[in-house]
C-alpha cells in the first residue's frame, strides 16, 4: 500500500526576495525533505511574483494542492507592506486548504542559512529597518542547530553598530550599512543575508523537532492568529504616545469621536453586532493613557491597590517609554468624563508584562478590564509581544479567575513577593486574547430581509478592504447576499482625525480571517449546512481598487491564494463600481442608462452608466471630495471625526440661508465640481468670528456649509440627468447618508419625472455586498483575473473590461 506523500510549503516576503521552499513532511522522523526551492529578487513586486511562483513550483513536481498539508511564512521583521503580503498570502492560503499556518522569524530564516553553510559560532543578523534603523538578533550557531539570544527589537543602525560584536555578520542590513559594521565581525557570504527557501524550512523542521508546532494540527496552526512582526507602532500612534506623555491640557481634546459617530451611525434595524470586544456603543471611551490623566489613576490606585499603589511620578515616569503601553477608559456622560478603568504593560524579550488593570468598583462587571487589556495586547503584539505574563496577590481569587477566563494558566509562585509578605502567583497567558480574533473590532452582520429558501450557485465570496473597513460577502446566483459582514475600524482612527493608512493595513491583517470565516459560517447556516468551505464555493472577488494601496492589497493577496487553493476563479473589482451596483440592493430591477452621483470621503462624480460595466465619468471633483470637505470642516470646529453625521445632525438646528457660502462651478456650464474653495471661506468665516469675539453659531454654519454643498450636487446631477436622458438617478459612497441631500434629490427628481434610488445608509458607505453584486456579473462573463494581480491607488473606471 503507498500512503500519499505530505507536502509543506514555505515563503517569505519581507525583504527585497521573494523566497520559497517546497518540502515533503515525514511524520515518523519529523522531517522535512527539500523538494524544491527559489529565490528571486522582488524589487516591492512580490504581490505580483509569489502566488504564480509557488504555482509552478507545485506543478514542476507534480504535487496537487490537496497534498499540501501545512503553511509557513515569514512573519518578519522587515518591511511591513512585504511581511503583510506574505501573511495575507499564507493566510488566505491556509484557510482555503483548511490546514495549518505557522509564522516563522524571517530573522531565524537568515540563521538558518548560517547554519546550512557551515558557520558554527556566534552570529548577529541585521536586517534593514528602513529610517536608518536595523532589527539586530544575536544567535549561537552550532552543530546541534540555531539558538536565538534576544527577542526581536528595532534600533537605530549607528546604537547597533556600537552594542552588538559577534564571530559572524549576516542579514541585508550589511548591504547599506557594510562599513558601519565592518569592525563588528566577519560578514557570512552574501548567499546567506537574505531568507532562503531551505532556511524556512530547516527553521520549521528545528519548531517541530521542539515540539513547538505540529504541521498536522489545524487547531494549533490557527491561521488568524499567525500575525507580522512590527516591532514598531505606527508613525501616527508613535507621534501620539510622545505628545501624550506631555502634560499638556490639549491632550484631553483625543478620542472624544468616537462617541460621535456611534451616536449617528448606530446599526440599522436588521443588522446584529456580533462581537463587540472593545470599543463599545455605550459610551465608554478607550485611548492611551495621557500625562494630564495620571493623578486621577494615581489616585484611583490609591483606592483600589493600598500599598501595591503606584504614585504619580512612576506612572508619568512609564509613559514616554517606547517599551511600555498604557490605556484608559472614561465615562462620556453629558457631563465631565471620568476615569473608570486603566491597564499598563511593559514590553520585555518578547514578553507584555502586564503591569496594571485596575477598573473603578462601580464599574466593575462590566468587562471594562477586558476590554483595556485588549488594547495592551493589541499594541503589545505590534511591539513584539508574543505571550503575556503577569503576578497576581494569591489570596486575590477575583483577579485570578478572570485571568483565568482569559486562558492565562498558573506558572508559579513567588514566595513573599509582596510589601506585605503575600506570595504572588505568575501567569502567563496568550496574545492575542480572542480566539477569533478581529483585532478588537464591531463586527456587524448585515441581515438581509427577503426570505429566500433557494440559494442557486454560483456562490461567490467578496472581500472589501479599500480603506477602513474589513468586510466580506457571499452572494448566490440570484443576487441574494446569504451573508454580509463587515468589521468596522473607525475607533482605531478617530482619534487621530481621519483614517491612517499603516494602521488601517494592520486591521485589515488582524481581521481578515476572522471576517471572512464569519461570512462562511453566517451563510452555512442560511444554507442549512454545519459548515461551509471554500472548496465548495464558485469564486473569490475582491477590490483592488482604487483606495488605499497598503489596504487593498491584504485583501487581494488573501483573496488570490484562497482561490488558488480552492481552485475556483479569482475576480478583480474596482471599488467605485461596487458602489453603483450598491443601488441593486434597495432596487434589484433597477437598469442603466442611469446617472449616479458618487459622493465619499475619496471620491465625488456624476457617472453615467450606459451599461453594466460601460461606464463615463461626466465630472469629478478638481480638488477635495465631498465628504473630505464635510470632514474639515467639522475639524475647524473642533467636531471630531468622521466630521459628515455630526455636521448633518447640527445643521438641523441651524438655518441654511445664515451665511453666504460659495457655490463653486455652479454655473460653469460642466460637471466639474470644487470644494476646496468652501471649506476655505467656512474657516474664514471662522476665524472672522473668532476674531470680532462673536461665539460661533455651530447650527447656523453647519446648516449653511451643507446647504452650499447641496445646491451645487443637485443642480450638477439634474444637468447630468437632462444630458444624459436617462431615468434613473441614484448615489453612492457616505455622504449619500446625508438627510438634507436626499431630500433635496427626491424634489429634484420628482420635478424631472425620474426614478430615484436611495440606498440605505449600510448600502451607501462601504460594504463587500456591493463587490459581491459586480463579481456575479464579471462571474457570467467568464471575466477572471490572474494570479499576478495587484492592488492599485487609481484605477479608471471608464475603461471597459
Ligand atoms: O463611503 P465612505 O464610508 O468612505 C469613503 O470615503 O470611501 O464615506 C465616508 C465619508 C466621510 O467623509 C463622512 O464624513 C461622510 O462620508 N459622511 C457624511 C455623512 N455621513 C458620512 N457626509 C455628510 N453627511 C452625512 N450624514
Ligand atoms: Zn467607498
Amino acid at each position: 500500500m503507498t500512503t500519499q506523500r505530505t507536502y509543506i510549503v514555505a515563503f517569505d516576503t519581507a525583504n527585497e526576495v521573494v523566497a520559497i521552499g517546497i518540502g515533503a513532511l515525514n511524520a515518523k522522523t519529523k522531517s522535512i525533505q527539500l523538494i524544491a526551492s527559489r529565490e528571486i529578487e522582488a524589487h516591492r513586486q512580490s504581490n505580483t511574483q509569489l502566488l504564480p511562483q509557488i504555482d509552478e513550483l507545485i506543478t514542476l513536481n507534480n504535487i496537487e494542492k490537496s497534498q499540501i498539508k501545512c503553511v509557513v511564512c515569514g512573519r518578519g521583521p522587515g518591511s511591513f507592506t512585504g511581511v503583510r503580503i506574505a501573511l495575507s498570502t499564507a493566510k488566505g492560503m491556509a484557510s482555503a486548504l483548511a490546514v495549518p499556518l505557522y509564522g516563522i522569524s524571517s530573522l531565524d530564516v537568515v540563521a538558518w542559512n548560517l547554519w546550512d553553510s557551515g558557520i558554527r559560532g556566534d552570529c548577529l543578523v541585521l536586517a534593514d529597518a528602513m529610517r536608518k534603523e536595523v532589527y539586530p538578533v544575536r544567535y549561537c550557531v552550532d552543530e546541534e542547530g540555531v539558538t536565538r539570544r534576544d527577542a526581536d527589537t528595532v534600533v537605530k543602525a549607528e546604537v547597533a553598530a556600537e552594542t552588538y560584536k559577534a564571530r559572524y555578520l549576516s542579514g541585508d542590513a550589511l548591504k547599506k550599512y557594510a562599513d558601519l559594521f565592518k569592525e563588528n565581525g566577519t560578514f557570512a557570504p552574501e548567499a546567506t543575508w537574505a531568507p532562503s527557501g531551505k532556511g524556512l524550512l530547516l527553521a520549521f523542521q528545528d519548531a517541530w523537532r521542539k515540539n513547538t508546532v505540529d504541521p498536522f494540527d489545524v487547531v494549533c496552526g490557527n491561521p488568524a492568529l499567525t500575525l507580522p512582526v512590527y516591532t514598531r507602532l505606527s508613525d501616527a500612534e508613535e507621534n501620539e504616545r510622545i505628545r501624550l506623555s506631555k502634560n499638556d491640557p490639549k491632550n484631553l481634546v483625543s478620542g472624544v469621536q468616537d462617541v460621535t459617530r456611534r451616536r449617528d451611525q448606530r446599526p440599522q434595524k436588521h443588522d446584529t453586532v456580533l462581537e463587540n470586544a472593545q470599543a463599545g456603543n455605550d459610551g465608554i471611551l478607550f485611548r492611551p493613557l495621557d500625562a494630564a490623566h495620571v493623578p486621577d489613576v494615581a489616585a484611583l490606585e490609591t483606592t483600589l491597590m493600598g500599598s501595591d499603589a503606584w504614585n504619580e511620578a512612576l506612572l508619568l515616569d512609564e509613559l514616554p517609554r517606547k517599551d511600555r503601553v498604557w490605556w484608559a477608559a472614561y465615562t462620556d456622560s453629558d457631563a465631565e468624563e471620568e476615569l473608570i478603568g486603566y491597564a499598563g504593560g511593559w514590553i520585555v524579550d518578547g514578553q507584555l508584562q502586564i503591569l496594571k488593570v485596575a477598573t473603578r468598583k462601580d464599574w466593575q462587571l462590566q468587562h471594562i478590564a477586558k476590554r483595556l487589556l485588549a488594547y495592551v495586547a493589541n499594541d503589545a503584539r505590534d511591539l513584539g509581544a508574543r505571550n503575556a505574563t503577569l503576578e497576581v496577590r494569591e489570596s486575590n481569587h477575583a483577579a485570578r479567575a478572570f485571568y483565568e477566563g482569559l486562558d492565562f494558566s498558573l506558572l508559579g509562585k513567588r514566595p513573599g513577593y509582596y510589601s506585605d509578605k503575600e506570595d504572588a502567583c505568575i501567569y502567563q497567558g496568550p496574545l492575542p486574547l480572542d480566539q477569533r480574533d478581529v483585532a478588537g473590532m464591531s463586527v456587524t452582520a448585515h441581515e438581509n430581509p427577503e426570505v429566500s429558501t433557494q440559494h442557486p450557485k454560483p456562490w461567490i465570496l467578496a472581500i472589501e478592504t479599500s480603506c477602513d473597513e474589513t468586510a466580506a460577502a457571499l452572494i448566490d446566483g440570484n443576487g441574494t447576499l446569504i451573508s454580509d459582514v463587515l468589521a468596522s475600524q473607525i475607533d482605531f482612527h478617530a482619534r487621530f482625525g481621519g483614517v491612517v493608512p499603516e494602521i488601517a493595513s494592520r486591521k485589515h491583517v488582524e481581521a481578515i480571517c476572522g471576517v471572512t470565516q464569519e461570512c462562511l459560517d453566517i451563510a452555512a447556516s442560511k444554507l442549512g449546512v454545519s459548515s461551509l468551505s471554500w472548496k465548495e464555493l464558485s469564486a473569490v472577488a475582491v477590490t483592488y481598487a482604487p483606495g488605499l494601496v497598503g489596504a487593498l492589497v491584504v485583501g487581494v493577496a488573501f483573496g488570490k491564494a484562497a482561490a488558488w487553493a480552492a481552485d475556483i476563479p479569482f475576480i478583480s473589482v474596482n471599488h467605485l463600481e461596487g458602489h453603483i451596483y450598491a443601488n441593486k440592493i434597495e432596487t434589484p430591477d433597477i437598469k442603466p442608462p442611469m446617472v449616479v452621483s458618487l459622493v465619499s470621503g475619496g471620491h465625488t462624480m456624476l457617472v453615467h452608466v450606459k451599461d453594466w460595466g460601460d461606464y463615463e465619468i461626466l465630472g469629478a471633483t478638481l480638488d477635495d471630495a465631498v465628504g473630505e470637505a464635510f470632514d474639515k470642516v467639522a475639524k475647524a470646529l473642533g467636531l471630531g471625526y468622521p466630521g459628515g453625521p455630526v455636521i448633518s445632525s447640527l445643521a438641523k438646528e441651524g438655518n441654511p440661508a445664515a451665511i453666504d457660502f460659495p457655490r463653486a462651478m455652479l454655473h460653469s456650464g460642466d460637471l466639474r465640481f470644487s470644494l476646496s474653495g468652501l471649506k476655505t471661506a467656512v474657516l474664514t468665516h471662522i476665524n472672522k468670528e473668532k476674531q470680532a469675539g462673536r461665539p460661533l453659531n455651530l447650527a447656523d454654519i453647519a446648516a449653511s456649509f451643507q446647504q452650499a454643498v447641496v445646491d451645487v450636487q443637485v443642480a450638477k446631477a439634474r444637468t447630468a440627468l437632462r444630458q444624459t436622458k436617462a431615468r434613473e438617478f441614484c448615489l453612492g459612497g457616505g455622504v449619500a447618508a446625508n438627510p438634507a441631500l436626499r431630500k433635496s434629490y427626491e424634489e429634484m427628481c420628482a420635478k424631472e419625472g425620474v426614478r430615484l434610488t436611495l440606498p440605505p445608509l449600510t448600502a451607501c458607505t462601504d460594504n463587500a455586498g456591493m463587490i459581491a453584486l459586480v463579481a456575479l456579473d464579471r462571474y457570467r462573463k467568464h471575466l477572471f483575473s490572474p494570479l499576478n494581480a495587484d492592488a492599485y491607488a487609481q484605477a479608471n473606471l471608464e475603461e471597459p473590461y
